[in-house]
C-alpha cells in the first residue's frame, strides 16, 4: 500500500514507517524542517514537507494514498478532520495514534484501582474523562464514527511505551524523563510516593499492533496496546541499580511540577492509566516484550 504518514521523523512515526516498510508498504511522511526530511528520506521514506495546519495538503496527501497513520500528535482535531473528510466514502484505513493519558487520574503518586479495557468508547459505556481529557476522548469518538462515513477508521490507544526507536528518533518519553533526571542529579525519582502504575508496552510489539490494524482491524476498532504495567516506584529502583545510584527516592510533587511542568508531572509522571488491550489481543496481536524492568537493567548504563 501507499500510506501517507505523520510525525514520520517521530519515535511512534519513524517507528511505524519502518515496521510498515519491512511489510512492503511504501511511505510519504510528513514532516515540518529540512533536517527531518534528510532524515526520512534516509531510511527510504519520501518526505512530504508541511505542518498538521496545512489542511489542504493533508487533504491532498490523504487522497492520493491507500491509507493515512496519523502519529504527530493525539490531540490536533482540525487536522483529523481534514483527513477524515478528504477519506470519506472510500473505505480506506485511518489509523490515529491516541494516549492511554485519555484515562489518567490525577492520583499524585497514589495507586489505584480502576483498570480500563477497550469498552470505554462502546455505546452503553459510563466511563468519562477528567476535564483535562476530555478533548482527547472526544477527539478519539470523533474518529472511530468516521466508520459510518467510509472510513477504516480505527484508533491505537498506547501507555508508556519503552525501547528504543525504529526511526530517526530513538527516545520516547516518559522513561527518558526518569533517566535523564537521575543522570542530572544522581539521585533516581519518583513523582510523590511514585507508588502509581502505568500499563507499557515495548515499541517494537507497537508497531507490529499497527501493522496487524493496517491489514485488518475493522472499521470503528478502538486498540489499547499493553504488555504488562509497572509502579513508577519500581521503575525508579530498577533505573537506580542500572546506573548504580543509591535508593530510588520520593519527590513532592511540587518539586516535580517545577522541573518538568504541571501538565507532564500529573499526567505522565504521577497518574495511573491502567489499560488493558483485549481487542487487540483478540485481532491476533502476540506482543513478545514483557519486562519494562528487565528492558530498563539490559538498556540503561552509567555514561563511560
Ligand atoms: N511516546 C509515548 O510514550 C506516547 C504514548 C502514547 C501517546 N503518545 C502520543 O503520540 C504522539 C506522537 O508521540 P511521539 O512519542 O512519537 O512524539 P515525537 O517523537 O515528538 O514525534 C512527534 C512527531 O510529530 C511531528 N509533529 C508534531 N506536531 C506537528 C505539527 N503540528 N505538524 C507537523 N508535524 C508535527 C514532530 O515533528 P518535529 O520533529 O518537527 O517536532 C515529530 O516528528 C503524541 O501526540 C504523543 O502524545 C506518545
Amino acid at each position: 500500500m501507499n500510506v501517507f504518514l505523520t510525525g514520520a521523523n517521530g519515535y511512534i512515526g519513524g517507528s511505524v514507517a519502518v515496521r510498515l516498510m519491512a511489510d512492503g508498504h511504501r511511505i510519504r511522511g510528513l514532516v515540518r524542517s529540512p533536517q527531518a526530511a534528510g532524515a526520512v528520506r534516509a531510511i527510504a521514506i519520501e518526505p512530504v514537507t508541511g505542518t498538521l495546519a496545512d489542511t489542504a495538503l493533508l487533504a491532498r496527501e490523504a487522497q492520493r494514498a491507500d491509507a493515512v497513520v496519523n502519529a504527530a500528535d493525539s490531540d490536533d482535531r482540525a487536522a483529523v478532520e481534514a483527513m477524515l473528510a478528504a477519506l470519506a466514502g472510500s473505505g480506506k484505513p485511518f489509523i490515529h495514534t491516541s494516549g492511554s493519558s485519555v484515562v489518567a487520574d490525577d492520583a499524585r503518586g497514589a495507586a489505584s484501582v480502576a483498570v480500563f479495557d477497550d469498552s470505554i468508547h462502546d455505546a452503553g459505556s459510563d466511563w468519562t474523562p477528567t476535564a483535562d481529557k476530555k478533548a482527547r476522548a472526544d477527539l478519539d469518538r470523533a474518529i472511530l464514527a468516521g466508520a459510518s462515513q467510509g472510513v477504516r477508521a480505527v484508533v491505537i490507544c498506547p501507555p508508556l511505551i519503552y525501547g528504543h526507536g525504529l526511526g530517526p528518533e530513538r527516545d520516547s518519553r516518559q522513561l527518558p524523563t526518569l533517566v535523564a533526571q537521575a543522570r542530572a542529579s544522581g539521585i533516581a525519582r519518583h513523582a510523590g510516593p511514585g507508588r502509581n502504575v502505568w500499563s507499557n508496552v515495548h515499541i517494537e510489539d507497537l508497531v507490529d499492533l499497527y501493522a496487524l490494524a493496517l491489514a485488518k482491524a475493522a472499521p470503528g476498532t478502538f486498540l489499547f496496546a499493553e504488555n504488562g504495567e509497572a509502579a513508577f516506584r519500581d521503575l525508579t529502583a530498577a533505573i537506580a541499580r542500572a546506573l548504580r545510584l543509591g535508593p530510588a527516592q520520593d519527590w513532592p510533587i511540587d518539586e516535580a511540577v517545577a522541573a518538568w511542568g504541571r501538565g507532564r508531572t500529573l499526567y505522565a509522571q504521577a497518574s495511573n492509566s491502567r489499560i488493558r488491550a483485549t481487542h487487540a489481543r483478540a485481532l491476533g496481536w502476540t506482543p513478545r516484550h514483557g519486562s519494562i524492568l528487565a528492558w530498563i537493567e539490559r538498556n540503561v548504563a552509567p555514561s563511560p
